[in-house]
């Protein structure tokens, strides 16, 4: 008997090579897809993989049951962060130091600066970039553009002219789900259309409030207004991939919505330019606003499971994983030197615009998706976005809103 123990625990480190208990929010039809490939990927490298999966787009969901976990002691071995809150998960000492699995794989030459600084605290890397998604986009079904005489629009006048037509050959002109994370995305890609870069890192990022306090920001929240009237009246609480789909069934014209959504339209069979349509968000030609997805690792004693974790971190930044998982994800690769031939053609203008924002200073952080502010400032810009959305309140009040609550939220 005692050999054979002896024997099962001489086998055991061997056959297990380790396990990562996964926390995301991927779990519509493209997201799902994008996140098994990662799982076969670490299954193929020994690595076994535990699915936590906390429904909910744009993670906030998952962030509350995250910080319930870590609170109570218990957080999952990896899980999805970004931007500012991985510092601040860092500095609470919770995160492990992947600065090995870096080092060996040369990140800091590979990443653009802004992917690599939103990744390390202290000098370290704290987390593994999954990929760049650009939230400023406008989405539309090509052949009920056709039928109602619409076009892509190219700024908020336009958009207006172009939603019109939709309208008057019956088709709801914009697809909307009435969540926060929604309104929020819909506030910041109206934030940069009207105001441009310039304004948006000013009022958004650096939260000037002579910047947010501003004739250009009441600007803002009237045109935010108006698009009250193009959603349709159940828009209250419908997820953002049931309003992809709303466009791919051809109900509704256009979706203003991050690339992700790019991921529905693939996984329904459909092809860019042939079948649906993307450009940037009106009034956003030339700015990109970004959206980070990394994977970051809590403290764990046992060297299997820190074993898995540095796998997992290093298999993400593998060329072959960047560009099967980002194909699917509608997203662009983190790394710089990936081939572009084999993704569609939104993404690889988005790959254009990247570089070509990076370089004329457009290249600006998304707010409604974790990547500017503390999470309480987002916090209270969703809270404003969502109640004027939903409400009739007045542009003035809008502005008014908005500056006491960062004001308070800092
Ligand atoms: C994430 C995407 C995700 C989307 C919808 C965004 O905040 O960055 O990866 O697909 O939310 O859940």
């Amino acid at each position: 008997m005692k050999r054979l123990v002896l024997s099962l625990t001489f086998w055991m480190p061997q056959v297990l090579a380790g396990e990562v208990e996964v926390l995301h929010y991927w779990t519509s039809g493209g997201e799902a897809k994008s996140v098994a490939y990662l799982q076969k990927r670490l299954a193929d490298a020994g690595v076994n993989w535990k699915d936590f999966a906390v429904a909910g787009g744009g993670g906030e969901n998952a962030t509350t049951v995250l910080k319930s976990r870590a609170i109570s002691g218990n957080p999952p071995s990896a899980a999805q962060l970004k931007g500012p809150s991985i510092a601040e998960w860092g500095e609470l000492g919770f995160l492990a130091d992947i600065d090995d699995v870096a080092a060996a794989g040369k990140w800091d030459a590979l990443l653009p600066d802004v992917v690599a600084d939103a990744m390390r605290y202290a000098d370290r890397y704290l987390a593994s970039p999954v990929h760049v998604h650009r939230v400023n986009w406008v989405w539309a079904n090509a052949q009920v553009c056709k039928v109602a005489g619409a076009r892509l629009p190219v700024d908020w006048n336009d958009f207006f002219v172009q939603a019109g037509k939709l309208q008057a050959a019956g088709f709801i002109p914009l697809a909307h789900g009435g969540q926060a994370w929604q309104d929020a995305t819909l506030f910041e890609t109206v934030a940069l259309g009207v105001g441009g870069a310039e304004y948006y890192q000013r009022a958004f990022v650096e939260l000037d409030e002579t910047a947010l306090n501003s004739e250009t920001t009441l600007k803002v929240f009237d045109v935010f207004g108006q698009i009250r009237r193009l959603i349709d009246s159940n828009a209250s609480g419908r997820d953002w991939n049931l309003a992809t789909n709303m466009v791919i069934q051809g109900e509704a014209g256009m979706q203003l919505m991050g690339d992700w959504a790019k991921g529905e339209f693939s996984v329904a069979g459909q092809q860019a330019g042939l079948d649906y349509l993307c450009a940037p968000a009106p009034g956003t030609n030339g700015a990109f606003s970004f959206n980070v997805d990394s994977f970051a690792f809590f403290v764990q004693s046992d060297p299997a499971a820190q074993n898995a974790q540095k796998t997992m971190a290093r298999e993400i930044l593998s060329p072959e994983f960047q560009e099967a998982f980002n194909l699917s994800k509608g997203s662009i690769p983190a790394r710089l030197d990936m081939p572009t031939a084999t993704f569609d053609a939104c993404a690889q203008a988005s790959m254009a615009d990247f570089a070509d924002a990076a370089d004329a200073g457009t290249l600006v952080p998304s707010f409604a998706h974790g990547m500017a502010v503390s999470e309480a400032v987002s916090g209270a810009i969703f809270d404003v976005a969502t109640n004027y959305f939903n409400s009739s309140a007045t542009p003035e009040q809008g502005v008014a809103e908005l500056v006491s609550a960062i004001k308070a939220s800092r």
